[in-house]
Parts: structure tokens; sequence; C-alpha cells
């Protein structure tokens, strides 16, 4: 039977008992929801270390729009059960008394990483996200955390938080996990009507293409020909597409111009935001 821990003491106790034992963590911060994707995240953390910790945490100041937090899904007994399968030792579900006690006002600046993309369409995002995973870390004080390419702003933002505040811990990413149709697995899929649960792997088709294309046709006209072609689409709200070095996120506007080029898409679809990445081209 898995450990359910509610309070910050608790689970520094538990992750004390598992240092002192001599054993490895891996640690895997989440907000519930759960699906493959998490899970391959989890699998991975259980193949690499001794003990896996799982936290279940609704980061309420990640949220720029209210209704997205509102709407946002919870579903904490399929999650534990999902966990308990995946065999995940310690799930951490606090309230969010226990993660923000009092006011919280950090403020992280990361250069243009946080300022880009996600960091531009979502004001305040990845400050949230900054505050929640590195007292996260403090609490939990994992080996290694794991955290998916899906998200990859974040996943480049952590590194950077880890690198700056020299936390010791070793960030792991993981691929994305898509639907067998090529939708990348999401939390925010089961908000999707039926219609356009079918149209929405169009997203990942048009970025396939858009990878064939980027071998023969610059990075302009790619980027215009995936702006357009998911415009075109009925219901379909692209709100940016990005090319941009998969180092530094910055955009480019030649392909020698990074040594791994990638492709970041979101996608407004019947109110329900959808995001996505590709590998366009590798040096
Ligand atoms: P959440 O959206 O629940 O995602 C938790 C982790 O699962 C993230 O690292 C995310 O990139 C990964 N993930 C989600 N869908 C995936 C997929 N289809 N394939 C691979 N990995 C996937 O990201 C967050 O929560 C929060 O911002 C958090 C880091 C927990 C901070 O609150």
């Amino acid at each position: 039977m898995q450990k359910i821990i509610r309070t910050r003491a608790e689970a520094a106790d538990f992750a004390a008992s598992v240092r002192f034992s001599g054993k490895t963590m891996g640690f895997v911060p989440t907000m519930g929801a759960l699906h493959e994707g998490h899970l391959s995240l989890v699998r991975k953390a259980l193949q690499e270390n001794d003990y896996c910790v799982t936290s279940i945490f609704v980061n309420p100041i990640q949220f720029n729009n209210r209704e997205d937090l509102e709407k946002y899904p919870r579903t904490p007994e399929r999650d534990l059960q999902m966990l308990e399968e995946a065999g995940c030792q310690a799930v951490f579900m606090p309230s969010v008394d226990e993660m923000y006690p009092e006011e919280v006002n950090e403020h992280y600046d990361f250069g243009h990483l946080d300022k880009v993309m996600e960091g531009a369409f979502r004001p305040g995002h990845f400050n949230g996200v900054a505050i929640v995973v590195k007292r996260l870390f403090e609490i939990i004080q994992p080996h290694k955390a794991y955290f998916g390419e899906k998200d990859y702003q974040q996943l480049a933002i952590i590194r950077e938080l880890v690198r700056r505040y020299q936390i010791p811990v070793k960030i792991v990413a993981c691929p994305i996990v898509r639907e067998d149709d090529g939708l990348a697995m999401s939390s925010r899929n089961m908000r999707l009507s039926a219609e356009d649960r079918r149209k929405a792997p169009q997203i990942y088709q048009t970025l396939l293409t858009a990878r064939q294309l980027a071998k023969e046709h610059d990075v302009a006209f790619v980027k215009n020909w995936v702006l357009e072609t998911l415009k075109s689409i009925e219901g379909f709200e692209p709100e940016y597409f990005e090319i941009a070095s998969g180092e530094t996120l910055l955009p480019v506007n030649h392909w020698d111009e990074a040594d791994t080029v990638m492709g970041f898409v979101v996608v407004w679809l019947g109110g329900v935001r959808l995001i996505d990445n590709i590998e366009l081209r590798r040096k």
C-alpha cells in the first residue's frame, strides 16, 4: 500500500528516512488528473531509484486564468489507484494552506527563458511553477526529479532554477507520450468535446508535416505554413507557433543557428488550451 502524505513535516520525515537508509529517491511533481504521460515519468523514476515520490498539487499560483484553475480536472481517487498500480511508494498531496501558509512574494527572473512563448502568453505562470517546484525540492530533497518534454520550456526553466540555486537534484527529461492518433497526452484533453477530440490530432499531424517541409524549405516558409494550416482547420485558434533553438529557446531565422531546432505550438480548441512541440531539425 502506498503512503499518502499530506503535510510538509511528514514528507520531510519520509524523505529523511529514505535517505538515512541509504536508498535513492526519484520525484515526479504533478497536478494530478494523471495519464500515461505522468506514469511514464513514474516508471522511469522507479527504474532509476529505490523509491518514487509523486506529488499531486494543483498549484493555484501558476494559473494566470481563473477559469482554467477552476476547470482543472481533479481525479484524486483514480490518480492514487494508478500510482499504486505503477508501484509508486509515496504520494504527497498537500492542501493549498500547507504549501502556502503565508502570502507568496518571491519573484524569479530567468532572463529570456521566462519571457518567450509560454512566458509571454501566460504572465506569472513560470514564477508560480518555479516557486512550487523549489519548495517541493526543499521538502522532498530527491536525488533525481522527472519532467516531461511536453512542457519543454518548463523543463528549461527548472534546469536553470536548479543551476542558479545549486539545488542538489538531477533533472531527468522524459519524451512526450502520445495517444495512438498522435495527440500529446494532457490532463486537459478530457475537457474536449467528442468532436474536438477527433480534430485535435491534427496539431501533431501538422507538426509532422512541418518536419518534412523543414528538410527543403526555409524557416519563414515553415512557420507561415504551420500557422496558415492550423488557422484553416475549423475550430482551431493557434495562439503561437515558434521555431526556436532547443537549447536557448530563442527564435531562429535559419536552420543552422542551433544544434537542435524545435517547433513549439499552442492551439485553443473549444476553450481548451493544447500545447505540443516537435524537433524539426538537428545538426
Ligand atoms: P502537470 O501538467 O501535471 O505535468 C506533470 C509532469 O508530467 C510534467 O513534467 C509534464 O511535462 C509531464 N507530462 C504531462 N503530459 C505529458 C506527456 N504527454 N508526456 C510526457 N510527459 C508529460 O507540469 C506540471 O504539472 C506543473 O507545472 C508542475 C511541474 C507539477 C508544477 O506545478
